[in-house]
């Protein structure tokens, strides 16, 4: 099975539902290590509760970004990650994580890229008056929210969507898509190359 690490900052909705189907049997995969930028981030009590390591780091004590990937790095490459998941994970990446984990580090987003990327994704399209939005999950590259495109799950958008109503359901459709595409990568169908990504039957 395939260890994956999963990146994030906040409630750790996203990381529940993959680590409920991998205990469930659904993704053929383990769970190997959570990764935080914030001490206080519910993540790590749901991390604590499927028994999952935990690594938190605040990223003030560093002088630079490129600082903690570096210890990150060390740290994923001693366990063996073989997949990076970033599941709410606020901060930008430089070169050195996105180097080594290309094409082994994906990203989920709550909007349909190319479109509303970068934060508050919910928000840039109820505030653009768009009609359908959504969930992407997508290789990391070095941009934000730019990388090779793997799936995506449309949402409407109705007249009465509050950023609470309409956040809920991009979430509703989150824990469907990233443990989908988890799987498909887990059992290796999932190709790249240059930008386009193939799923293998
Ligand atoms: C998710 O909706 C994810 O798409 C979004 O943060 C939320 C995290 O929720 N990610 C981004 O906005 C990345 N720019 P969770 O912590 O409950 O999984």
């Amino acid at each position: 099975p395939i260890k994956i690490a999963v990146f994030a900052s906040g409630s750790g909705s996203n990381f529940q539902a993959l680590a409920e189907n991998v205990r469930d049997g659904r993704i053929h995969a383990s769970i190997e290590l959570v990764v935080c930028d914030k001490p206080s981030a519910y993540v790590l009590e749901r991390a604590r509760n499927f028994q999952v390591e935990t690594y938190t780091f605040s990223p003030k004590q560093y002088a630079s970004r490129q600082a903690y990937e570096e210890e990150i790095v060390a740290m994923l490459q001693a366990k063996g990650i073989d997949l990076i998941v970033m599941a709410g994970y606020m901060r930008l990446v430089t070169s050195v994580l996105v180097e080594p984990y290309y094409g082994r580090m994906i990203n989920i987003h709550p909007a349909l890229l190319p479109a509303f990327p970068g934060i508050n994704g919910v928000g840039q399209a109820l505030e653009y008056g768009a009609k359908i939005t959504g969930a992407t999950v997508h290789f990391v590259d070095g941009g934000t929210d730019t990388g090779p495109i793997i799936a995506q799950q449309a949402v409407q958008i109705d007249d009465q969507d509050t950023l609470e109503t309409l956040g809920a359901r991009i979430q509703k459709a989150e824990y469907e898509l990233l443990p989908k595409v988890v799987g498909w990568i887990a059992e290796g169908r999932v190709s790249l190359d240059g930008r386009k990504v193939t799923i293998n039957n």
